[in-house]
């Protein structure tokens, strides 16, 4: 099945280049940036000022074709595609989990960015720590991984400002 969906809006970011940029939100202390709301979506920004994080799902636009088998920046041995955040993916879908540092209009200014400048929006989801959070959690893996890498390489994203996925 083919689905089509549109940008509601874009991630302004200080990351230009894969390269050194944070691998996840929780790495990400101090990366500041700004969500960019389509004007005509502002109304449903009523009531968001609230919370203090914000799930942005996002389109990685820049992610290189996918394989099923990747070497995370958290390991050193391959793994299964669906057990890593790898940007590289059948549908390049970001989930980042960011604080709302503030609303102006349509700008939403967010810290914890692991995003590319331009990155494109999809959604915004407010973060309810009572459903989110499950108690009892395991973490396959990456439980074994002891000394955790903050920042990317450019094995999973192309160069420049060139974008590997249509959004059109
Ligand atoms: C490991 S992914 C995690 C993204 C998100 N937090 C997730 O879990 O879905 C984060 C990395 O994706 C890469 N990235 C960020 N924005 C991108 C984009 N628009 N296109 C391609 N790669 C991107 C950067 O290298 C960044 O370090």
């Amino acid at each position: 099945m083919k689905i089509e969906c549109e940008t509601i809006g874009v991630v302004h970011s200080p990351f230009q280049q894969a390269e050194g940029t944070p691998i996840q939100p929780a790495r990400a202390a101090g990366s500041v940036g700004t969500v960019e709301l389509d004007a005509r979506y502002v109304d449903g920004l009523a009531d968001l000022a609230g919370f203090s994080h914000i799930i942005l799902l996002t389109y990685l636009h820049r992610a290189k074709p996918f394989s099923l088998k990747v070497v995370p920046y958290l390991d050193t041995v391959p793994r299964g595609l669906f057990a890593t955040r790898a940007p590289s993916r059948p549908n390049p879908i970001g989930l980042s989990i960011v604080r709302l540092l503030g609303i102006a209009g349509n700008v939403l200014t967010v810290e914890g960015l692991d995003l590319l400048d331009g990155t494109p929006l999809l959604d915004i989801k407010p973060y309810f720590g009572e459903f989110d959070q499950p108690g009892d959690v395991r973490c396959g893996w990456l439980e074994a991984v002891r000394e955790h890498e903050v920042v990317a390489d450019n094995r999973f994203a192309v160069a420049g400002s060139e974008e590997s996925h249509s959004s059109k």
